[in-house]
């Protein structure tokens, strides 16, 4: 049989031709993606990337139970008129520890990777409680019952641990301290050297103006620090990467 009969034969006997193009699509497929879970550096390592404190994680968690990510996406794009907009396109390693990531692709409000420090606390929460007061045009819901859900935190170190278990370095003192953390950053007496040392640069604020922990002030820290981890003035890609 020639190459070409035996080509042949694949062409007009569609079993043989899926089953041919699965075996084909399966190899290629382990070829490609099996080596991504053994590199140590799948992911450039960049300077000033932390895992989120637990205030910041339990904000995440809320934005993703309220579908935030159905209108606004997490990902800066390398082209000019993302970049312009919403500054540094997005690197890898600014998700790495995002389980699951926000990256998204709808956009009917604007990007987010980049909002953290952009807007005071205040105007979060005017904007959250109703952001037609702002942006008078806007199509974005009202989400004010964020500041009347107190949130007892006791679940935050299984949290923790959880995503300790995926990847993220969460040491035991992180976990241990998780409660702790999360009182210490919403409250702007408190001692705050322990959170800072385990989450450099975290925004230590009374995030929604109003006594006790809401899921605003969580939902407002993580939106506070979105962006801001990588230091841009002095970062420089990797060329041979
Ligand atoms: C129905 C779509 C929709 C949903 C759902 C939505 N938004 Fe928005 N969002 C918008 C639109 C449109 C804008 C632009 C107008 C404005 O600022 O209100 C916006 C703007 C914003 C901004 C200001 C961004 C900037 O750079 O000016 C923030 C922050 C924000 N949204 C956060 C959230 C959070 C947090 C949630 C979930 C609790 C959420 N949004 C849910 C549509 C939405």
């Amino acid at each position: 049989m020639s190459i070409l009969e035996k080509h042949k034969f694949l062409e007009t006997n569609a079993t043989a031709l899926l089953v041919g193009s699965f075996l084909v699509v399966t190899i290629g497929g382990i070829v490609e993606i099996a080596p991504l879970f053994y590199l140590e550096n799948t992911i450039e390592k960049v300077e000033g990337v932390r895992p989120y404190s637990p205030l910041e994680l339990t904000g995440r968690d809320v934005y993703i139970r309220e579908g935030c990510y159905v209108c606004h996406s997490q990902m800066i794009r390398p082209m000019r008129d993302e970049v312009e907009r919403y500054g540094h396109y997005s690197l890898a390693a600014e998700s790495m520890y995002d389980h699951p990531f926000q990256w998204g692709s709808k956009r009917t409000g604007p990007d987010l990777a980049r909002v953290g420090g952009r807007y005071s606390n205040e105007w979060h929460v005017d904007h959250l409680t109703d952001p037609q007061s702002v942006v008078p045009e806007s199509v974005m819901p009202k989400y004010g019952f964020l500041a009347d859900r107190l949130i007892e935190p006791e679940h935050i170190e299984d949290r923790l641990a959880t995503d300790a278990m995926v990847g993220v370095p969460y040491t035991s003192e992180m976990i241990e301290l998780a409660k702790a953390d999360f009182a210490a950053q919403a409250d702007p007496n408190a001692d705050t050297d322990g959170l800072l040392e385990r989450y450099a640069g975290a925004n230590v604020a009374n995030f929604d103006g109003q006594a006790g922990i809401s899921e605003m002030d969580a939902l407002i820290a993580y939106l506070q620090v979105l962006g801001t981890m990588v230091d841009f003035s002095t970062f420089e890609p990797d060329p041979t990467r």
